[in-house]
């Protein structure tokens, strides 16, 4: 498919993107959720939306690995978690949204397909193939050992924190509150800041370009987004706590 060489010019690339991105989505917050908007163009509803743009993530990754050349050994431990998470993201979260009768652009799902099919792809690809075998003795390995660990706190930050959200919502209600609990007490946003740490955790186990890509990206991402939702409570609720920041503790 692509040479080792055009693959790594590439990942520049896309990396670089995600940080020319980063200071833009700080004044441009892509519009869905609490955010979204019908100056985007068309728009789908926003349960299928989530399932569409997420699914294409495993769906890329697996038949990348698949298909890859069979490295196998350490990289199926990737394999097995990137499978967790977006299966969870693409099938489980959005059947738990009480989101009835709202709407995402359609836009916002094309763009997120086209992100979730470069990752899917990088991360599969290299892991199926174009980076070898990991050495048989990388279980061991600091750098499997302390990834594992931030993956598994992050992925458990982001979930448990995600279930705050879901249940602050009656069945079919659509309202927003304040949400409490948890790392709610310190940052408006510990699900997105589960996000980062979970993805910087794989980037490390992986130690490879396309995860440390996506790692950027996520980053990229949620660190802009949380700053809009953190904006959006202050402007909305005159008794949100004051000493609550946006995604970092005491800092940001
Ligand atoms: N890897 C990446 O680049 C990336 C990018 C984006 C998102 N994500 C992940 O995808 C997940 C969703 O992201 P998001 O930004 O859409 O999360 P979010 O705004 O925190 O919303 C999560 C869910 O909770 C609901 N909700 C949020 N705040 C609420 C409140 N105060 N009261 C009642 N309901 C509330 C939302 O409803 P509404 O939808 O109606 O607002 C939505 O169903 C997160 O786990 C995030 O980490 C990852």
């Amino acid at each position: 498919m692509v040479d080792a060489q055009t693959f790594t010019a590439f990942l520049y690339g896309w990396t670089a993107l995600a940080l020319v991105l980063l200071p833009i989505q700080l004044f441009l917050t892509p519009p869905y959720g609490r955010h979204r908007s019908t100056a985007w163009g068309p728009v789908m509803d926003n349960r299928a939306g989530w399932v569409v743009m997420e699914l294409v993530s495993p769906i890329a990754f697996a038949w990348c690995f698949v298909t890859g050349g069979g490295v196998g050994g350490v990289a199926w431990i990737f394999f097995a978690l990137w499978m967790a998470h977006y299966i969870h993201r693409s099938l489980v979260f959005p059947m738990r949204m009480r989101t009835s009768g709202k709407t995402i652009p359609v836009a916002i799902v094309a763009s997120a397909i086209g992100f979730n099919g470069i990752n899917g792809w990088s991360n599969g690809y290299y892991l199926g193939g174009l980076g070898g075998p990991y050495p048989e003795d990388w279980l061991a390995d600091p750098r499997f050992i302390i990834g594992m660990l931030l993956f598994c706190a992050g992925a458990a930050l982001n979930i448990s924190s995600d279930n705050i959200l879901l249940r602050l919502r009656e069945p079919g209600g659509g309202g927003y509150k304040i949400p409490r609990g948890g790392l709610f007490a310190l940052v408006s946003c510990p699900n997105h800041l589960g996000e980062i740490v979970e993805w910087a955790g794989f980037a490390i186990m992986c130690w490879n370009l396309p995860a440390l890509a996506f790692a950027v990206w996520t980053a990229a991402n949620l660190i802009p987004r949380s700053i809009s939702h953190h904006r959006w409570y202050r402007e909305r609720f005159a008794d949100y706590p004051r000493e609550r920041r946006a995604i970092i503790p005491g800092i940001l």
